[in-house]
């Protein structure tokens, strides 16, 4: 059986920043918190709370002097001036992809304009993007959406990193046929589309698709959903526990992918399972 690991698969460049970031100031000791899960990764989380890293709501639960590793898709300012304030000592791991949208939503804001964010309202990437502007602000998820606005003078429009980029035209296209002044900022990083893209052609060359990545992952269920369109054989797991030998019945390609919080550990474990079940069946 031939097993093809997709060639993106796993850590995108924000994640794997992030994931060094908490592990090194893990490894300093101390009391150390993240805000919420450092990245969707439940198995990242375990480790890291087994090297002492808590994982709390809010900066109120958080003792004076600790440590906070602030996650890869960032918080709301007010929670990043609450920290200062606490006087913790703080370990930013927002990805610079995310930390240039919220630098563009303050700048637009102190410039004059209403801003409009292309995302979903209630994902904490957004929200922490909404919370750098100090004018109105307004989160979209279509060109109906902007329909419905309030007379604008002048538009700055950003995206959430992971918007595809037809739909952040469709967005700014129904902005300019508003008239008035429209800035545009396009915040899109790519990492996701490329791996979607990847995960496409993969699931169509192969008998049999796995997709390691947590449960509670979007971007890794988005990939298991591209996957069972083309290929009702794919399977969603976290752990290489959860394979089921009598998957691979017949099967003579199997493809392996993963989303963009999965460790490289986790992925190494899966093909090395895969691989033994293989052997086991030769044998
Ligand atoms: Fe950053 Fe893009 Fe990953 S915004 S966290 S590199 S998906």
């Amino acid at each position: 059986m031939e097993v093809i690991l997709a060639k993106h698969a796993g850590f995108c460049f924000g994640v794997k920043r992030a994931t060094h970031l908490a592990f090194d100031a893990a490894g300093k000791g101390g009391d150390t918190y993240t805000l919420g899960p450092i990245i969707h990764s439940p198995q990242v989380v375990q480790r890291l709370e087994e090297m002492g890293v808590k994982s709390v709501e809010d900066v109120s639960e958080i003792k004076n002097g600790s440590t906070v590793i602030i996650r890869s898709h960032g918080v709301a300012a007010e929670e990043l001036e609450a920290a200062v304030r606490a006087d913790l000592a703080i370990v930013d791991a927002t990805c610079p992809f995310v930390k240039k949208a919220q630098e563009h939503v303050a700048m637009l804001s102190k410039e004059g304009y209403d801003v409009v964010v292309v995302g979903d309202a209630v994902h904490p990437e957004v929200q922490g993007i909404v919370s750098y502007a100090t004018g109105r602000v307004y989160v979209v998820s279509s060109g109906k959406d902007v329909e419905r606005l309030p007379r604008m003078a002048k538009m700055g429009v950003v995206a959430q990193t992971t918007q595809s980029f037809e739909h952040l035209n469709e967005v700014v296209a129904a902005c300019l046929a508003r008239g008035g002044e429209t800035r545009v900022y396009n915040t899109i990083c790519d990492a996701t589309a490329v791996r979607q893209e990847e995960t496409k052609k993969l699931a169509g060359e192969v008998d049999c698709m796995i997709v390691i990545g947590g449960f509670n992952s979007a971007n890794t269920k988005r990939l298991a959903q591209i996957c069972r369109e083309l290929l009702p054989r794919t399977h969603h797991i976290e752990t290489a526990g959860q394979i089921d030998p009598a998957w691979f019945e017949g099967v003579q390609r199997v493809g392996v992918t993963a989303g963009a919080s999965t460790p490289k550990w986790l992925i190494d474990e899966v093909t090395e399972r895969i691989s033994a079940i293989d052997k086991d069946k030769i044998g």
